[in-house]
């Protein structure tokens, strides 16, 4: 049986596999996801809406994949919205629908070519966890983001997680670089293709 594109992305031990898997999956990606019910977009774009005063800008979509999470952003009058991601193929398919202002090809954990206090808001879905982008990635969100923007992103919270992303979390919030504003109740992601694993999404303000 042929593996399943989200099952390569699980295994990837490289960036380059990961680079790989992403862009051999950007074109079924959304189809394979929505069929799983994904619905961390959905919550997100509820919480970034209680969240994100109308007319900030700009917005950083990090790990932007095919863009699924600045389709309803864009829609609620957001933007201008600048995407990063590691697969050009998936920022190819976030090319084709025109939401973003700029699309970079750019890796979480590593160094951002961005201004320090660039970024009015960031968002974050599916993409800092396990196997992807590492817990330091918050490091160079923070550097990116103005004094008081609300940065909102999906963690994993099931008994599988990483316990170095919610430790780099909290060591952020007692390093007084950011501070915890909301977060939701847990919540499946996909519940109709991991319904073991939960997430919820989290509003933290950069200092
Ligand atoms: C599960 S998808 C989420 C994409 C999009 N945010 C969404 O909700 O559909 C994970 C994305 O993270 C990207 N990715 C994985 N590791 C990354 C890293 N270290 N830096 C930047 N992007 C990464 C992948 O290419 C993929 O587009």
């Amino acid at each position: 049986m042929e593996e399943s594109g989200v099952a390569r992305s699980y295994r990837a031990e490289t960036l380059q596999e990961q680079q790989a898997a992403y862009d051999d999956w950007a074109k079924q990606y959304e189809i394979d996801l929505c069929a799983m019910g994904y619905r961390i977009p959905a919550v997100m774009a509820a919480v970034a809406a209680r969240f994100i005063p109308a007319n900030t800008a700009p917005i950083l979509d990090a790990g932007c994949g095919g863009g699924i999470q600045a389709e309803p952003l864009a829609m609620l009058g957001y933007g201008p919205i600048t995407g990063i991601d590691l697969s050009e193929g998936m920022l190819e398919v976030a090319r084709a629908k025109n939401l973003y202002q700029e699309l970079r090809q750019m890796t979480l954990g590593e160094k951002h070519d961005f201004p320090d206090d660039n970024f009015a808001a960031i968002i974050s879905s599916g993409t800092i966890t396990p196997r992807h982008a590492p817990p330091k990635s918050f490091e160079e969100l923070i550097r990116i983001a103005r004094p008081d923007a609300p940065i909102i992103f999906s963690m994993r919270d099931d008994p599988a997680q990483e316990p170095q992303y919610p430790e780099a979390v909290n060591g952020l919030t007692d390093a007084g670089l950011w501070q915890e504003v909301f977060v939701t109740e847990s919540f499946q992601g996909m519940p109709y293709g991991e319904p073991d694993i939960t997430h919820r999404v989290h509003v933290y303000e950069a200092k």
